[in-house]
């Protein structure tokens, strides 16, 4: 796929990388493994990766490997060894652990995996104590470590919170009366317990800014739940709508909750990686809570650049988009590359930014991608998220 670097997974027995220590003497057994959330394992010993991250997806699949975006696929009791890499999301590792669970074998070793600035410890005592068994640490070095439970008949492990999963969110039309509409979460999506600041920002804008021609076509790129595209196909009932996230677990839950809405037959839900071309064009109105990812104090602008970068495939000249973000991160200028930017509303620490694409857009001039000069890092203060 253009755009994405392929790395094949090669790792060294002494690789300081956390997602090596698997790979450590006498820690994984002979034969195939089942490995979540990185590669390295299975590209020395062979088996599955579970990679719900379509840039990872498409570099495993580039390297040969046989790679599935979600457990599910796997039947049970199908592996004797399987890895699971500790993730940012607690509910998203619990999920993980719970279906590791599941695809192994009786006596099977479940390796638990994860640098301590993640949490590693603490997530090892909460498994133990929901399978009932001591852990046996059997890798433990940079700064990381490598844990070892066999598959029993006891207890499996469960989510942090296995209860309710859905929010309501409201909407006031121009025409008729407020309503609201329920969404599921699903662990690892964003926003997984409550309807987002940001986007209930740009929701309480939305209605307004498009008025009574809504465009027949639109888009909402970093779709998540499916918040956003869901309350335009609510709000226009003559438009159609495209969403896209580059996380299968939210193109899933997308999914789940147009069709529980009934919504089936005017909106689709896309696997995409923003690195990628768009699978479609032409749209009438984009709208996006763009992705941004902590790296410490720093903020990586890397993933909404990205996108941005690709806004101008997605929609007509002299069509818009509608972004939500948090009022200092320095999006500006990247986006005035692309069009004519407007400052919607500034309120509550967000910002509500309107982009009109330019028939002939300063990049196809000849400038670079929007927001090159500044490779995408900043240390703007932000409101956590
Ligand atoms: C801030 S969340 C917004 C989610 C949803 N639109 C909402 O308002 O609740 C950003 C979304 O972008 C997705 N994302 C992150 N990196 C991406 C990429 N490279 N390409 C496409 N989507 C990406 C994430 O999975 C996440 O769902």
């Amino acid at each position: 796929m253009p755009g994405l670097d392929y790395v094949a997974p090669v790792a060294t027995r002494r690789d300081r990388r956390p997602e090596a220590l698997p790979l450590d003497p006498g820690v994984l057994r002979e034969g195939a493994v089942c490995e979540f959330q990185s590669d390295l394992a299975v590209a020395a010993h062979g088996g599955t990766v579970v990679q719900p991250w379509r840039d990872r997806f498409l570099a495993a699949e580039a390297a040969g490997l046989e790679v599935v975006p979600s457990a599910h696929e796997i039947p049970d009791t199908e592996f004797d060894q399987v890895v699971v890499h500790l993730q940012k999301s607690r509910a998203a590792s619990f999920e993980d652990l719970r279906e590791a669970w599941r695809i192994l074998r009786p006596g099977g070793q479940l390796l638990f995996a994860g640098p301590n600035t993640l949490g590693i410890v603490s997530a090892v005592k909460r498994l133990a104590a929901q399978l009932g068994q001591s852990p046996v640490i059997v890798s433990n070095r940079a700064r990381a470590r490598v844990v070892r439970f066999v598959k029993d008949a006891g207890p499996a492990p469960t989510l942090e919170e296995e209860g309710n999963r859905t929010f309501a969110t409201a909407l006031d039309p121009i025409h008729g009366d407020p309503f609201e509409f329920e969404l599921e979460t699903r662990p690892g999506v964003f926003s997984a317990r409550k309807l987002d600041a940001g986007s209930q920002f740009l929701l309480e804008a939305l209605p307004g800014h498009v008025g009574h021609k809504p465009p027949a076509r639109i888009v909402d790129l970093g779709c998540g739940t499916g918040v956003l595209g869901i309350a335009a196909a609510l709000l226009w009932p003559e438009s159609q709508v495209l969403l896209a996230d580059a996380d299968a677990r939210a193109v899933e839950c997308a999914r789940a909750n147009i069709e529980r809405l009934g919504l089936g037959e005017r909106c689709r839900v896309v696997w995409w990686d923003a690195r990628e071309p768009p699978p479609d064009s032409r749209f009438g109105l984009a709208l996006v809570n763009p992705p941004f990812h902590r790296r410490g104090m720093d903020v990586d602008l890397g993933p909404a650049l990205a996108l941005f970068a690709s806004l101008e495939s997605w929609i007509k000249p002299g069509a818009r988009a509608l972004l939500v973000a948090n009022r200092t991160l320095p999006y500006e200028r990247p986006l005035s590359e692309i069009g004519e930017l407007e400052t919607l509303r500034a309120a509550r620490g967000y910002k509500l930014l309107s982009l009109k694409r330019r028939a002939r857009s300063a990049r196809s001039r000849g400038r670079r991608s929007p927001g090159a000069r500044s490779g995408g890092r900043t240390n703007a203060p932000i409101r956590s998220r």
